[in-house]
């Protein structure tokens, strides 16, 4: 290839990203962060070499195979690659990246956030002072669940599961886990491994979600799953929205079999489930997860880093 490759980076990212990918790159910013239609992918595929999309472009089968022979890799901005066909992305010869580790501890902070904010009625309590409505306390009032001490699953004891286990463990947590396989004891946090989902819910009074969507895990917490948390259970999603059957959770809520829900991520994004606004024990945040400006920076760096590997003849670190 003579002079430099030519790069699509499909949403604002942050400046000292685009700053990086100008310098570097014949790059084509969309600095008006507006969403690519399905369209506009392919038609950007015959126009560029990589591009760096985010997990709100879909790279379907569908798409994957109209795309055209000039697009080589796609380094997504994103650990979760559900949105990209891994296997039609593949059989058209296009490599695919994603940026592991850079944003554990900013996803593992939103999910305590839930953890905490839904089991002492954070955003109850904001409404009610913000709203001019508090005109009452009693020792009755407002009265949550302890997280200190309390008994808490993980499912997915990937890299955010690790790092919330260890901010959990700041609040002598019990702590057990859920993951495909055992991991080695220094993985383990000083967390209780279970061999199965439905052994860890019966011990988890919070439950918190850090397994990548994939068509064995959509749906994962349906209701038979739930049902199987004790009564009063508090469950957080910071992962992907498919794990969930909303359904079934908001039935969950609606007994009284879950007593709140911290949600970071829906089935429909963006705009959530509208049915869940009716409830003030679902404590909701806008797929929030890695959004601090050293997680998005770094985040981008690691993207850049994975195109700069592949166009110096290098294996990308995060090849999938
Ligand atoms: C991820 O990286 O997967 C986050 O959900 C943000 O896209």
């Amino acid at each position: 290839m003579t002079g430099k490759p030519k790069l699509w980076v499909t949403r604002r990212l942050s400046d000292a990203t685009l700053e990086r990918a100008a310098r570097d790159y014949d790059a084509v910013i969309n600095f008006d962060d507006g969403l690519s239609s399905d369209d506009d992918l392919v038609a950007m595929s015959a126009q560029v070499d990589a591009i760096i999309p985010c997990h709100s472009e879909r790279f379907t089968a569908e798409i994957a195979k109209k795309l055209d022979p000039r697009l080589k890799i796609i380094a997504n901005h994103s650990v979760g690659v559900d949105h990209c066909d891994l296997p039609a992305l593949k059989a058209r010869g296009i490599v695919v990246t994603n940026t592991p580790d850079v944003l554990s501890d900013a996803t593992a902070e939103i999910a305590m956030l839930l953890m905490l904010g839904s089991a002492r009625h954070a955003a109850e309590g904001d409404h009610l002072v913000r709203s001019g409505n508090w005109d009452f306390w009693s020792p009755s009032f407002m009265v949550g669940k302890q997280v200190t001490g309390a008994r808490l699953g993980i499912v997915g004891m990937g890299r955010v599961g690790q790092a919330f286990a260890r901010k959990a463990r700041g609040f002598d947590m019990d702590i057990h886990y859920y993951n495909r396989t055992r991991l080695p004891p220094h993985q383990e946090h000083g967390a209780t491994y279970h061999a199965s989902v439905e052994s860890l819910l019966e011990k988890a009074d919070f439950l918190s979600l850090h397994c990548p969507a994939t068509p064995q895990t959509t749906g994962l917490m349906n209701a038979e799953r739930l049902a199987l948390l004790p009564a009063g259970a508090v469950l957080v999603n910071t992962a992907r929205g498919a794990l969930v059957d909303e359904s079934a959770l908001l039935a969950a809520i609606e007994s009284g079999h879950i007593a709140a829900a911290g949600l970071d991520c829906f089935v429909t994004e963006p705009g959530g489930n509208p049915s869940f606004s009716a409830h003030r024990n679902i404590f909701m945040l806008p797929h929030i997860g890695s959004a601090t400006v050293r997680t998005r920076d770094a985040m981008g760096f690691r993207a850049l880093d994975n195109v700069d590997a592949f166009f110096s003849g290098r294996t990308p670190k995060d090849l999938l």
